[in-house]
């Protein structure tokens, strides 16, 4: 929330990623590439924790599921199969007066490159043309020869690297339906209208998990994904009045699908998608199975054979991204002062704990904080920090979100205790130079509800 009252917007997202060193513009000093972004350090810290709570949750904390890390670039006929090269495209129109191309089911979002900038169609003057397909999928080739036979796609999805190895994986794994395969990784699309900072990029990192089940239970399954996807969303920190799931209708549904829910998000564009959560039936290990001539399927010990229906729920890192930085944005007048501060949920902020000498050219103080500084940074990102007033020291952490802070003082010479201030409550106490580690370690431990929920 703004300092007036109002909600978020992206531009105080973009802003401020910009200003903390999250994200940049990809290709700056070339004058960028549209809608393309690199991380700096805060964001890549971001992007780690939300992919190992990922991983925490989808794999390492369960029985039934397992990892994998599938090729970027597989056999095309894996497109094939999977009906990306018939099928995985937009219908797009060109404007033949501002030279500009559209979704043609999103001209409403669209906006038009002339001055003042009009919605495409808008005018009489917009000349759209007929929408046409588009294929979203990058080309390339591989190897040295550049014709057709050599024509091979950067993936779309990291799904159907999964798929494909169903064989390996359920053979090798000692699982048994119901059980899942999980994937991290990056996925390439040619979208024709990218934007809103990191919400639809050309380049993202999936986190897909497709679990595999026998088709009796595919139902159950999926409402039971549905709602432990909502849950983990929430315990992330993301404020329930953001959250809600939404079923396609029959007409917006994928051409794998039975059935799909979104679990969306309030960003400041509206309520978006945030995650899918697909039933894909037997689809796709049935066109793989087609496709290649290799049996996809699963035979139970009494020797009943079938092919496992697939539950699958897919979110992006950046999806995520955007969605923590704009929940927990929040400027605010703290006595005279204005302040910026992130209430990221303490296990997803970049940097968990500052350490800030107050003098930091008193011997004492400097000493003890690099002690302190160095026994936290072994098991926790922590960060010291000796530049600048100490008000503007704790203002760049709240920025950047950082929970807590230990400041060495006066005091601390006198008694070896030091601060620790609460970025969320401003409030201050003291505690030993010795138990500031376990009081870090306890304090991650801890539930935390962010204290702008409704
Ligand atoms: N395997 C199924 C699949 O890929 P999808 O709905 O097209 O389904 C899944 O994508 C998720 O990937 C979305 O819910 C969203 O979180 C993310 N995603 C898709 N396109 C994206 C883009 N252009 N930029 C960022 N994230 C994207």
């Amino acid at each position: 929330m703004s300092k007036t009252g109002q909600p978020v917007t992206m531009d105080a997202i973009v802003s401020l990623c910009r200003r903390r060193g999250f994200v940049f513009p990809s290709s700056e000093i070339y004058g960028g590439l549209g809608s393309t972004y690199d991380y700096g350090h805060y964001g890549v810290l971001l992007k780690n924790a939300i992919r190992e709570l990922w991983l925490r949750a989808m794999v390492q904390e369960r029985d039934d599921i397992v990892g994998l890390d599938s090729a970027v670039i597989l056999n095309p006929a894996v497109w094939e199969a999977s009906g990306h090269i018939a099928g995985f495209s937009d219908p797009l129109v060109d404007c033949r007066t501002c030279k500009l191309r559209f979704r043609a089911d999103q001209l409403d979002q669209g906006s038009c490159g002339r001055k003042p900038s009009k919605r495409p169609g808008e005018t009489p003057d917009c000349d759209l043309t007929e929408p046409r397909q588009f294929n979203l999928m990058f080309e390339t080739h591989v190897g040295p020869l550049q014709d057709a036979s050599a024509r091979a796609f950067l993936r779309p999805e990291t799904a159907q690297g999964i798929f494909i190895n169903f064989k390996n994986v359920s053979q090798l794994a000692r699982r048994k339906p119901p059980f899942g395969i999980a994937q991290v990784g990056k996925s390439f699309r040619n979208e024709i209208t990218p934007g809103n900072f990191l919400f639809r990029v050309r380049e993202f990192e999936q986190m897909e998990m497709e679990y595999f089940v026998p088709p009796a239970e595919a139902a159950t399954w999926y409402a039971y994904w549905i709602e432990t996807r909502l849950a983990w969303h929430r315990s992330l920190g993301l404020r329930d009045e953001n959250l809600r799931v939404r079923e396609h209708t029959a007409e917006e549904r994928s051409h794998y699908s039975s059935g799909t829910s979104d679990i969306e998000y309030l960003y400041p564009i509206g309520w978006q998608e945030l995650e899918g959560v697909a039933n894909r039936g037997d689809y796709d290990l049935t066109q793989h199975a087609e496709h290649s001539g290799t049996k996809l399927e699963w035979i139970d010990p009494d020797g009943t054979r079938y092919v496992p229906h697939v539950i699958e729920p897919a979110v992006s890192i950046e999806r995520i991204f955007v969605a923590l930085l704009c929940d927990a944005y929040h400027e605010e007048v703290v006595g005279e002062r204005e302040r910026t501060v992130l209430r990221l949920h303490p296990k997803v902020a970049p940097v968990k704990a500052a350490i800030l000498p107050l003098i930091p050219r008193d011997e004492g103080m400097a000493t003890r904080a690099h002690t302190l500084f160095e026994e936290l940074r072994r098991r926790h990102v922590v960060e010291h920090d000796d530049s600048g007033q100490i008000g503007r020291r704790y203002r760049r952490q709240d920025e950047i979100g950082t929970p807590w802070a230990f400041t060495v003082d006066e005091q601390t010479l006198a008694d070896e205790t030091v601060t620790v201030r609460d970025r969320d409550s401003l409030e201050q106490e003291r505690l030993p130079l010795s138990g500031v580690r376990a009081w870090l370690d306890d304090a991650l431990e801890r539930d935390w509800r962010s204290p702008q929920s409704g």
